[in-house]
């Protein structure tokens, strides 16, 4: 069964999008697991507070790349590849992909780098599929503008300014055209229920999965 994941910028719709796909899948036969990177475990959940909460200097880059890895193995040992194993479908909000774009281009890291992080992470387990939501940094600056007037708190990873939004999403770009095989652009501007549409239907290619799409 396939490892499916679910990437974006940040304010693409993502946990939105995810909720959704939870409910398409529960209307299915198939048996899957969802999981999320950072996190997804015991270890990695408590990595994920420790990233996610405080300042946004509060340690540095390469220190965050390693616990990024820390989480991600766990997840890759516990997780990901039992489930595989088992015939589940694997469903992940995030991948490796985050690390790559945010930490790489965002934070200028070594892509090299990153790349053999990954692979003591992760060893052979790689995405069959990695379904990009297509939102450009404006649309995802002005996003950002109406959840800050609503008062919803930015994370520490969101609190990083315009410049390194627009290099993450260069990151993206780059990394779907570099990957056509296992990469899939999703369109995010649209309304959820079209974005949610446009993800079935590219599973469903993809994997011939017959999922129906939820409201
Ligand atoms: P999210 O799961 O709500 O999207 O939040 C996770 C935040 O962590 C988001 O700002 C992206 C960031 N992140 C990285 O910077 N690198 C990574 O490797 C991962 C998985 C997430």
């Amino acid at each position: 069964m396939p490892y499916i994941v679910l990437e974006g910028p940040d304010g693409a719709g993502k946990t939105t999008q995810i909720a959704l796909l939870k409910k398409a899948l529960a209307a299915s036969q198939h048996p899957h697991v969802f999981t999320r990177e950072p996190g997804g475990t015991p270890i990695g959940d408590e990595l994920r507070a420790l990233l996610l909460e405080g300042k946004v200097d509060k340690m540095d880059a390469i220190t965050e790349m390693f616990i990024l890895t820390a989480s991600r193995h766990e997840l890759a040992r516990q997780v990901i590849r039992p489930a595989l194993k088992k015939g589940e479908i694997v469903i992940s909000d995030r991948c490796f992909l985050s690390t790559y774009v945010f930490q790489g281009y965002g934070g200028g890291q070594d892509k090299e780098v990153i790349k053999t992080l990954t692979h003591i992470a992760m060893e052979e387990t790689m995405p069959d599929l990695i379904l990009i939501l297509d939102l450009t940094p404006e649309e995802g600056l002005r996003r950002k503008q109406a959840q800050v007037e609503e008062g919803l708190k930015e994370t520490r990873m969101e609190d990083k300014g315009e410049a390194y939004h627009r290099r993450n999403y260069q990151g993206y770009m780059d990394y779907a055209r570099e990957n056509p095989e296992t990469t899939a652009l999703i369109k995010a501007s649209d309304i959820a229920e079209n974005v949610h549409k446009a993800i079935i239907e590219t599973l469903n290619t993809h994997f011939g999965l017959g999922l129906s799409p939820q409201s």
